[in-house]
């Protein structure tokens, strides 16, 4: 840190409150911002940590629409998941609020009208897509249409979610409401624009010039939309959703949810310290991190630091916005449309007692610098072969050895010897590492840190072997044992940040209270003769069951969109009615049945056409069992020229219907009929 600041103002981004939070969540902003605030509470300083629930814009509407409750309900109801789930990660909120509370109205309301008096916006009267059945306006994810950059056809009116530009409703090729799925017509509206190229002189200084040090990423999307040039953006909408526009004759118009949104960060320390909440925003000596995902940066960097500038009144800037990539499941983009995610609720449900484990493997993947992938093989390998095997494994040995050879007291250090001194310099180089990569944001690395402390014990418990020194030289092992316990009190300091729910019960264990950081990296943490607790273990070894069943859920899911997401092909050109009768459609039925030698695809009929036998290949073998299908009645094409395959001449053509994951089903006749009977 280059700065002395005096406090801290730790910002999550505002989840949407219109589904559950799910693991892509955790990894991106909330672990991060939590293991931040927990390492700065252990340093003593002055730091709060807040967060909410962002519970406007046109998503919510059209949940509810579809479910047919308000709004509110939706908000309410995913309000409490998340808030619950964040609880029970341990995500150490100062406050966790939502931006349907009055003080947040109040306070975004009041914002918007210092700018108006201060004549901050622009008014402007524009052409917008009016569904005129609905009798609405269509802002944002109310149309979709085709994507003007690169043609996907479900672009939203905000946002291409293939390409990532972000767009206007009226950018679209072939706009359809997403209300009633009519072409929308233009209309005229009114609305006030926040003129972001009155501030492209500072922000390009602020960020280019004075924060060099922010994360390449960050800094980079920064600077292209700077060297773009920057537009006024509309901060109203014709919604009946959100927090009202006051200025008069604005009725039927709301604040845009990117307005109101990031000023819940004001309402919320507003909410938590209603007296003394401007220190942590106008005070130089103060200093603000916002925790965000990577599509967040330019509302962070851009939009929300020349709202505060348009406002005045000494509110600060950001000092860092170390945004955060994105987190795959099993190869695939998380998707809440999809059901592609493993929820919070879920994990909790199914992994009870395990949220340090998804906290470890979360933040040793965490997208910090590229897109990253969670697999469950690698949640796997990491709680049994790192969790269990390292960090478990050498607290368990440092205290059962304790019990066996000191009944459970810590025994006081004899004089140390080399082994014992080189740990311990090794231990105080650990935690200078281990504060840089956490002062910079570098969590990952910082978690490797605190694994090589308990790596750092191990090798130490194996190189000293105590056990073997029982009968000899108490004194060695009374000082060998001092060290070990030692280490896991370093261990509960250091993993406090990141495994809470550990630390909080390997200190049950050892006696501690009250962690502090500056004690890590010291000898003298734990005092002789205080007596341990049984040890317990810290982690258990997750089966492959658990883990197939995860993954079998997760198939399931894949199956599932297969099928909500067929589409069925366009009708073919029109034939006359003589074209079609030319082909000689009959029933006949299956005398013989199998598979055809070295062709893994074919099975070989025998068919009774009610004239004679005939035989006909067809390319079903994945889907039957050439025995379920003898004695059934199958439709065929009689008068197809006949054809050989894999060696065998196939005399017609057994017709099946294509299912939408490819797979076939024969298709027959519903009540028995005479062989060779003809469909027409
Ligand atoms: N709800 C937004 C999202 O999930 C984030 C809002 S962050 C805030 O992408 F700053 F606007 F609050
Ligand atoms: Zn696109």
């Amino acid at each position: 840190m280059e700065k002395n600041f005096k406090r801290t103002l730790v910002t999550t981004a505002l989840p949407y409150a219109n589904g559950p939070v799910h693991i892509g969540h955790l990894a991106g902003v909330y672990v991060p911002a939590d293991i931040y605030t927990r390492y700065l509470r252990l340093r003593g300083e002055d730091v709060i940590m807040v967060g909410g629930s962002d519970e406007h814009g046109v998503p919510i509407t059209i949940k509810a629409k579809a479910e047919g409750v308000t709004p509110q309900d939706i908000v309410d109801r995913y309000h409490n998941i998340i808030k619950d789930s964040f609880e029970e990660f341990g995500i150490s909120f100062d406050v966790y609020s939502r931006t349907t509370s009055a003080i947040h109205k109040e306070t975004a309301s009041e914002f918007f009208r210092r700018l108006y008096d201060k004549g901050e916006f622009v008014e402007k009267t524009s052409m917008q897509l009016y569904d005129e059945e609905a009798n609405q306006f269509l802002a944002d994810r109310y149309v979709t249409g085709e994507c003007p950059h690169c043609h996907n056809e479900r672009a939203y009116g905000d946002q291409c979610e293939a390409c990532g530009t972000s767009l206007n409703a009226t950018d679209l090729i072939n706009p359809k409401s997403a209300i009633t799925g009519n072409t929308p017509v233009l209309k005229e509206t009114r609305h006030w624009y926040l003129p972001l190229d009155k501030w492209e002189n500072n922000l390009r200084n602020w960020i280019l010039e004075g924060h060099k040090e922010w994360k390449t990423n960050v800094y980079g999307q920064c600077k292209s939309w700077l060297d773009m040039g920057l537009q006024p953006r509309a901060v109203s909408r014709d919604l009946d959703w959100g927090v009202q526009v006051p200025v008069e004759g604005a009725d039927g118009k709301v604040l845009y949810v990117w307005f109101d949104a990031p000023i819940g960060y004001i309402s919320n320390t507003k909410e938590l310290l209603p007296d003394s909440w401007q220190r942590y925003w106008k005070d130089p000596e103060s200093r603000i991190i916002n925790f965000i995902g990577k599509d967040n940066i330019v509302f962070h960097c851009i939009v929300f630091p020349a709202m505060l500038s348009a406002y005045g009144d000494n509110y600060q800037l950001p000092d860092n916005v170390p945004a955060n990539e994105f987190l795959n499941l099993e190869g695939d983009k998380i998707s809440t449309s999809r059901n592609w995610a493993v929820w919070l609720h879920e994990y909790l449900r199914d992994m009870p007692g395990k949220q340090d484990v998804l906290r470890y493997v979360l933040t040793a993947n965490a997208p910090e610098t590229k897109d990253n992938d969670f697999t469950w093989r690698d949640f796997q390998a990491r709680n049994n072969n790192e969790l269990v095997a390292i960090l478990g494994n050498f607290v368990n040995r440092a205290i059962v050895l304790t019990h066996k050879y000191f009944g459970g007291r810590v025994p006081a250090a004899g004089t140390r010897q080399t082994a014992d001194t080189d740990v311990l310099k090794e231990l105080s180089e650990i935690k200078v590492s281990l504060s840089e990569n956490l002062d910079t944001f570098h969590f990952r690395e910082a978690l490797k840190d605190a694994m090589n402390i308990a790596r750092l014990g191990n090798k130490y418990l194996q190189e000293t072997e105590p056990w073997k020194l029982a009968k000899t030289d108490m004194g060695r092992v009374a000082t060998i044992l001092n060290t070990a316990l030692q280490i896991c009190a370093n261990i509960a300091i250091a993993f406090e940040p990141f495994l809470p729910f550990m630390s909080a019960k390997l200190c049950r264990m050892l006696g501690l209270e009250n962690l502090r950081w500056d004690i890590l990296g010291t000898d003298g943490i734990m005092a002789a003769d205080v007596t341990l607790q049984p040890a317990e273990l810290l982690f258990e070894k997750i089966e492959d069951e658990t883990i197939q069943a995860q993954i079998d859920r997760l198939e399931r899911t894949k199956e599932e969109n297969k099928i909500n997401s067929f589409k069925a092909t366009p009708q073919a050109p029109d034939v006359e009615f003589d074209t079609f009768m030319k082909a000689d459609l009959r029933v006949g039925t299956v005398l013989e049945c199998k598979k055809v030698p070295k062709a893994d695809k074919l099975l070989q009929f025998l068919i009774d056409d009610g004239l004679e036998k005939r035989t006909i290949v067809s390319g079903i073998a994945k889907y039957y069992a050439p025995e379920d299908l003898v004695g059934k009645q199958v439709c065929f094409i009689a008068n197809l020229a006949p054809r050989k395959l894999k060696g065998v001449v196939s005399q017609g053509m057994i017709l099946s219907a294509e299912n939408a994951d490819g797979s076939l089903v024969v298709i027959g006749p519903t009540a028995p009929v005479v062989p060779g009977a003809q469909v027409k």
